[in-house]
């Protein structure tokens, strides 16, 4: 499996666009003659997974599913953790008490959360068979965003995954997403389970 930056997913996107652009100009010529060529349109697999890349980037799933850790100039996302989620040999002592003006609570490493729902902590996103996303097939991702079941099917996804947001998205950009994330380096790292509030 190819491993590609980021940054070089989003120059791919930048030159796919401008390849598309020019791919739209010679179909139009093409259709001006009276033969239409679909396939020059058609994305490529590479296309699906910049355009993934470029989603992932620009609505901040690191931000949760990256852990932070202190730098110089304060929290950093930790690089060699990239989107491998709450680290599972970091455990927390209890949160603060809610207080009704303060309801929920993010650890330092801004994987773990604690509110009114118990305590969720970011799950592993990279392609690691038994702690991450490895085993689950495309149409598992796109149910769990579109319905907020736990891959489609299991126990509601809990605050503050913004599923109720990316429900919103396309299944095609949901799709693209999911193929991204299968081609990061896969990391050994199972977050803990979620905890529901304590009864009472
Ligand atoms: C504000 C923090 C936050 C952001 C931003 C975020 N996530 Fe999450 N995500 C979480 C938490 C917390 C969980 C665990 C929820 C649970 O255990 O119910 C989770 C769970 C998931 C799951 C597992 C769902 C399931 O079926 O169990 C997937 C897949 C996922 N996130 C993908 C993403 C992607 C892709 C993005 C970026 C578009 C993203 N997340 C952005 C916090 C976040």
């Amino acid at each position: 499996m190819r491993q590609v930056t980021v940054p070089s997913y989003l120059e791919a996107v930048r030159s796919s666009r401008t390849a598309l652009r020019t791919a739209g100009f010679l179909a139009l010529g093409i259709l001006g003659l009276g033969v239409a060529n679909g396939s020059a349109l058609a994305a490529s697999g590479d296309d699906l997974t910049a355009r993934g890349a470029y989603l992932v980037a620009g609505l901040g799933c690191a931000d949760c599913h990256t852990p932070m850790k202190m730098g110089p100039k304060g929290p950093e996302p930790d690089l060699s953790r990239q989107l491998s989620g709450h680290p599972e040999n970091l455990k927390l002592p209890p949160p603060p008490k809610a207080d009704g003006s303060w309801v929920w609570f993010g650890s330092a490493t801004n994987t773990a959360y604690a509110g009114p729902w118990g305590i969720s902590y970011a799950i592993n996103l990279t392609p690691d068979k038994e702690t991450g996303l490895g085993n689950w097939r495309e149409e598992d991702f796109v149910q769990a965003i579109k319905t907020g079941k736990h891959a489609g099917v299991g126990r509601p996804i809990m605050p503050p995954m913004p599923w109720p947001a990316m429900s919103h998205l396309s299944e095609d950009d949901l799709r693209a997403m999911f193929r991204y994330l299968q081609t990061l380096p896969p990391i050994h790292n199972r977050a803990p389970d979620y905890q529901p509030p304590a009864s009472g």
